[in-house]
């Protein structure tokens, strides 16, 4: 067992004006864990995420990051204590180029990022060929890379990925969790990642908290992370 927090959420709520969203989310995620959180569209994955970084204001709730308080950080500040974040849709600066994406993730991250383009390259060599390529132009499964990398310049604590297998073709898929398991393992990084795609909850999910109308209504253990359970608890 973990015995170290990395990440502990106790009834968060949040909304969208007057539209209750977040309705009192509890999760713990501890050291060097990844975890897939796993819902159905709509439910409040990518808001829980929102809401973890600081990009959206929480109602009620406490998100402890190491056992400091951080709910009322900003993001900035988050960034800076240790959590990455790789958007859904990505979102990189597509006029920019990989090497000035790669430079912005180091200006907000900043623990110890000194070195860190070079061993986003090494985990992307992809990423390394194509330095000076304007990221709007490269794929999606490049994009994707490039977004995980510019989280990574900041050397994370924890990495929160919301929907990286989205729209990528398989092999690119298969290639992300292995640089994403093998990233945990060489720099201890702790992940949650939002998750819809059965093959990629289970390639890289050791356990998995279950979303329904902006709760978690159950979870699925390391003994019964597979397909037969995963489906299950989407179809609910
Ligand atoms: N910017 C927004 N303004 C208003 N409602 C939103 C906004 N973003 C998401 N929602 C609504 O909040 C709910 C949860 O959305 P989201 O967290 O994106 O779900 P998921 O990521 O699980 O698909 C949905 O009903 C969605 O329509
Ligand atoms: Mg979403």
């Amino acid at each position: 067992m973990n015995t170290e927090v990395v990440l502990e959420v106790q009834g968060l709520r949040a909304a969208y004006g007057e539209t209750p969203i977040l309705q009192g989310v509890d999760l713990t995620v501890g050291k060097g864990e990844i975890i897939a959180l796993i819902g159905r569209n709509g439910v409040g994955k990518t808001t829980t995420m929102r809401c973890l970084i600081g990009l959206l204001r929480t109602r009620g709730g406490s998100i402890r990051l190491l056992g400091h308080d951080i709910t009322s950080l900003s993001s900035d500040a988050r960034a800076r204590r240790g959590i990455g974040y790789v958007p859904q849709g990505r979102e990189v600066f597509a006029r920019m180029t990989v090497a000035e994406n790669l430079m912005v993730g180091e200006l907000v991250g900043g623990r110890d990022s000194k070195k860190q383009p070079e061993l986003v390259y090494q985990y992307f060599p992809r990423l390394a060929e194509r330095r000076t390529q304007l990221a709007g132009t490269m794929s999606g499964g490049e994009q994707q890379q490039l977004a995980i990398g510019r989280a990574l310049v900041g050397n994370p604590a924890l990495m929160l990925l919301d929907e990286p297998s989205e729209g990528i073709q398989p092999s690119i898929v298969q290639l992300i969790c292995n640089v994403l398991r093998t990233i945990r393992k060489d720099l201890g990084t702790t992940i949650l990642f939002v998750e819809q795609n059965l093959d990629t909850i289970l390639d890289m999910g050791e356990r998995a908290y279950v979303m329904e109308k902006g709760r978690i209504v159950g979870n699925i253990d390391a003994d019964h992370m597979n397909a037969a359970s995963v489906r299950s608890h989407l179809m609910i």
